[in-house]
């Protein structure tokens, strides 16, 4: 296609603003799927997605639309998959900043928009569900420029629902999005953008190209993996799969080099042709490096090569979570497993329980600590990154230990603020600016990450009764005066839970854990000490009191079926507890202790 013919645009909007309801009605309009094809919603293709209504792995069409081809990209919409979304970006010349009429603007969407307007985009702002009544759609387009700084006077109004500026939409696409830029005679130079697995193509890249031509039967060279492969089909999505013979400069398609692992292609590499190769690289290459870690232990021992298989699995899919076997005294055989954030560790987890059917049992997730240790080990390390609280090197070998930091935004109606700053505050939060904009407040947050991954986002929604928005960036490493807080059930500690805590919020968070698992943990036929302690220094307790003997003789005595049912579903219960020294815990247990209060 003649470079003055294309258009490269993505969506940036709010979970449920509208974004996958205007993709397909693009698609509709412009005649990619019949009606019938369009009763499902097609850019968000995986199951979870679309239970969970957000968008994961970007996706791109192609539209033709009055002698045009119109490329879009869908982004994900979430925190933890920022670079995924800067990628796609970089892909584009413009966006549509899809805004609900009804709601307005969100902080998750000022990030996205931060990072077009740094990719030089021309953005159109659609303002959408004007068919609803309570659209202000006058009101968001003042806030669109008050909040962003974006002239609205093209903006379109819309309702993707009810098909309403629709032609509008793909005509301002045409008229106000430049055309890619691109020279077809310089060597190869394209962007790999995306990438999945497919289980009848394999894995599935998708790419921009910059320069020069992309064409089957090529051999092509990742410039920052080093790797050479064999180009075996080129094509674009209409939404389906249509095979073509080239990509030209400004185009975006995929292409199938018979790569078995998504691994072997990071997101944001640059493409060139083995025996012509790019000068440079294209810019921003970034590898995404995991977060969050926690250990996933199979509930069943039986079923640890269960779980090694179906982990395996959801890794050929997902290049950015990593696993490694792990060994635990109380919960034998698993995995540590690393995310990119809470949310994505949920994902997995949750895949895992569903499509894969295990039981699990996560243990409390954890940042990584830098620890500079006093005197070199034996192999001559005297620095380490700490992943697992379970591996904390002795105290008195410890120089400092460090922790990751973010600049949080948080955008809150005013009558939630004060609950907002408290929890902040609660946090360890260190308030860096705070501004009112049409009765919202913008509060800017340094926090540690260690006080984010647990439940901030879940203490958030709640405390503002799902109005606040949130999103972060991580800002680097710094000393805090950690130390690793052991919990012990009936003496014997029980490392699933323990925890790397700041000394001055360790009293508060030991005494919520040992109280709220005194509730969890059933009553034995013994008296059970619940402790948290940090080195041999008890700094909470509670006692869960002995079973008592007429309690069980009321319970046992008396009615048959009573009995047997009762018998069975202690027998069901016990599949899924764990057995510490004596003591049975039952699964809920360990996350549940983990949500602080
Ligand atoms: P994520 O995929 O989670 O990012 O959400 P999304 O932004 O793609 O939103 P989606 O298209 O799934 O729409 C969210 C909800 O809003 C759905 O229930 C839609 O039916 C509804 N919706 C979308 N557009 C309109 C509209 O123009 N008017 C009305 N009334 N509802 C709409």
């Amino acid at each position: 296609t003649e470079l003055s013919k294309i258009r490269n645009f993505s969506i940036i909007a709010h979970i449920d603003h509208g974004k996958s309801t205007l993709a397909d009605r693009l698609i509709q309009r412009t005649g990619g799927l019949s009606d019938r094809e369009m009763s499902a919603q097609v850019l968000d293709n995986m199951e979870i997605e679309k239970e969970r209504g957000i968008t994961i792995k970007a996706q791109t069409v192609r539209l033709e639309w009055k002698g045009h081809v119109l490329n879009l990209m869908d982004t994900p919409g979430h925190v933890d998959f920022a670079y995924e979304v800067s990628r796609s970006l970089a892909a584009c010349e413009g966006a549509l900043l899809v805004v609900d009429a009804a709601q307005g603007v969100e902080a998750q969407t000022l990030a996205n928009v931060y990072q077009s307007i740094e990719h030089d985009h021309e953005i159109i702002p659609v303002i959408n569900k004007i068919d609803l009544p309570a659209a202000e759609p006058e009101r968001v387009k003042a806030e669109i420029e008050d909040l962003i700084g974006l002239d609205t006077s093209h903006a379109v109004l819309a309702s993707a629902k009810a098909g309403i500026g629709i032609e509008e939409i793909l005509d301002t696409v045409v008229e106000r999005i430049p055309a890619p830029k691109g020279d077809a005679d310089a060597p190869l130079k394209a962007m790999l953008v995306d990438s999945w697995y497919d289980p009848y193509l394999g894995v599935v890249i998708l790419v921009r190209v910059i320069d020069g031509t992309l064409k089957k039967g090529q051999q092509i060279k990742f410039m920052n993996a080093g790797t050479t492969h064999l180009v075996d089909r080129v094509g674009c999505f209409r939404p389906k799969i249509e095979q073509l013979t080239d990509l030209g400069p400004g185009e975006i398609g995929f292409i199938t080099a018979q790569i078995k692992e998504v691994a072997q292609t990071a997101v944001g590499d640059t493409i060139t042709d083995a025996k012509r190769p790019a000068a440079e690289a294209v810019p921003g290459f970034k590898e995404v490096q995991p977060v969050v870690f926690c250990g996933l232990f199979p509930v069943d021992a039986n079923d640890f090569e269960k779980l090694r298989e179906s982990i395996s699995k959801l890794r050929l899919n997902d290049a950015s979570f990593s696993f490694e076997m792990e060994t635990s005294a109380a919960l034998g055989f698993g995995f540590r497993c690393g995310f990119l954030g809470l949310l994505h560790l949920e994902i997995i987890q949750e895949r895992l329980t569903r499509e894969y059917d295990l039981d699990l049992i996560t243990t409390a997730p954890s940042v990584v600590y830098e620890i500079e240790l006093t005197h070199p080990d034996p192999a001559g390390v005297t620095k380490i990154d700490l992943h697992n609280p379970a591996d904390m090197p002795d105290p008195n070998k410890i120089a400092s230990i460090s922790e990751p930091w973010i600049e949080a935004t948080i955008y809150v109606p005013d009558e939630y603020l004060g609950s907002i700053l408290k929890l902040c505050q609660d946090r360890r939060g260190i308030q860096k600016n705070l501004t009112y904009v049409s009765g919202r407040a913008q509060a800017t947050y340094e926090l540690p990450l260690n006080e984010v991954v647990f439940d901030f986002y879940d203490r958030l929604k709640s405390l503002s009764k799902g109005y606040a928005s949130f999103d972060y960036e991580q800002i680097g490493y710094r000393e805090g005066d950690l130390v690793k807080m052991s919990i012990l059930v009936n003496e014997e500690p029980v490392d699933a839970l323990s925890m790397i805590v700041h000394r001055g919020t360790a009293e508060v968070r030991g005494r919520g854990m040992v109280e709220r698992l005194k509730e969890l943990i059933p009553r034995h036929m013994f008296k059970i000490p619940i402790q948290a302690a940090i080195g041999g220094k008890v700094i909470a307790r509670e006692t869960i009191s002995a079973m008592r003997k007429d309690v069980t003789a009321k319970c046992y005595g008396g009615d048959a079926t009573r009995k047997r049912k009762l018998l069975e579903k202690q027998k069901k219960g016990k599949a899924k507890m764990r057995e510490y020294g004596s003591v049975s815990i039952p699964q809920e247990a360990f996350i549940a202790a983990l949500r602080m209060g």
